[in-house]
């Protein structure tokens, strides 16, 4: 069955929605993006999507109002079109057409897509077996706290490492691993801390990052904000992505270097496990 996708007002079959070729977001990734989670048939965290997505625009100077245009709607909307019960809903909004120039526009009208895709996000193969990442450089642009659609490096990065034979990156800079090809990274000492990286321009400032945090230090877990080495992950006791799809997703090997057990841990499991419950407790529809 065709899905049925969102184009600058109008809701189309996915064969007949089409974009400009002018556009500024297939020319020069002019746009910015969110990726939101539905489980049950509701969404997971839109607030905070829709927060980090004004965040976005404003950083790029994108004139575009999500609550003006009635986002929250128009995803209630598609998830009920395309009767979505688990999956994503992907926003894009790009500056908009233009004559092609390096010149940024300043009377363009920006478009608006969404689109649904069914996906299993509570039970997927990665949570039993864990995922295996190898590092690479971070090569990105320094302003990885605007959710942009500049994502060529991080998937050619996700190519290379399945490539061989792994699951995904790690990047790292200056010693320390910023994030995953699209999520963020984390590791547990064997104390039972919780490290990752402060949100600064080097990550982009995970939604699902921000509540496991929250969730975290509610059940009085010691979580430290700093930056971490490859060798601290691969001594750390276990270690897990986040993502608005993955949720949080155990990390089994770092360049080949099993963590812990080399077997998702007791911990990333809780830390799951209370995610999916408090977020299935706040779902949005
Ligand atoms: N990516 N870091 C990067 C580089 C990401 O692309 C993502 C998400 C995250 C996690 O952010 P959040 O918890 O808000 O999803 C961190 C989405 C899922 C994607 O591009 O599909």
């Amino acid at each position: 069955m065709s899905r049925i996708v969102y184009v600058n007002g109008e809701f189309l079959p996915e064969d007949a929605a089409c974009l400009s070729v002018f556009d500024r977001g297939v020319l020069f990734a002019d746009a910015v993006y969110e990726v939101t989670a539905v489980v049950d048939g509701g969404m997971v965290d839109f607030e905070a999507h829709q927060q980090r997505l004004c965040r976005s625009l404003a950083e790029l100077g994108i004139d575009f109002d999500p609550r003006a245009a009635g986002l929250l709607k128009l995803h209630r909307e598609l998830i009920r079109r395309n009767a979505l019960n688990e999956g994503l809903v992907y926003l894009q909004v790009s500056r908009g057409v233009a004559d092609r120039s390096f010149l940024q526009p300043t009377t363009c009208q920006p478009s608006v897509v969404l689109f649904t895709q069914a996906q299993s996000l509570l039970e997927t193969a990665a949570t039993g077996t864990g995922l295996r990442v190898i590092t690479q450089p971070d090569l990105r642009w320094h302003r990885r706290d605007i959710k942009t659609t500049q994502l060529l490096y991080p998937s050619m990065m996700k190519t290379l490492a399945v490539e061989q034979g792994a699951d995904d990156v790690w990047m790292v800079e200056g010693g320390t691993v910023t994030e995953g090809s699209s999520s963020n990274a984390h590791i547990i000492r064997a104390d039972g801390a919780l490290v990752t990286r402060p949100t600064s321009p080097d990550i982009l400032h995970g939604i699902t990052r921000a509540a496991v945090l929250d969730y975290s230090r509610e059940t009085g877990a010691a979580v430290i904000e700093r930056p971490f080495t490859v060798a601290e992950a691969q001594q750390a006791r276990e270690a897990f992505i986040t993502s608005a799809t993955a949720f949080v997703t155990p990390v089994v090997a770092v360049d080949g270097v099993a963590i812990g057990d080399g077997r998702p841990g007791p911990a990333t499991h809780r830390i799951r496990s209370h995610y999916i419950q408090r977020s299935r407790e706040r779902l949005q529809y």
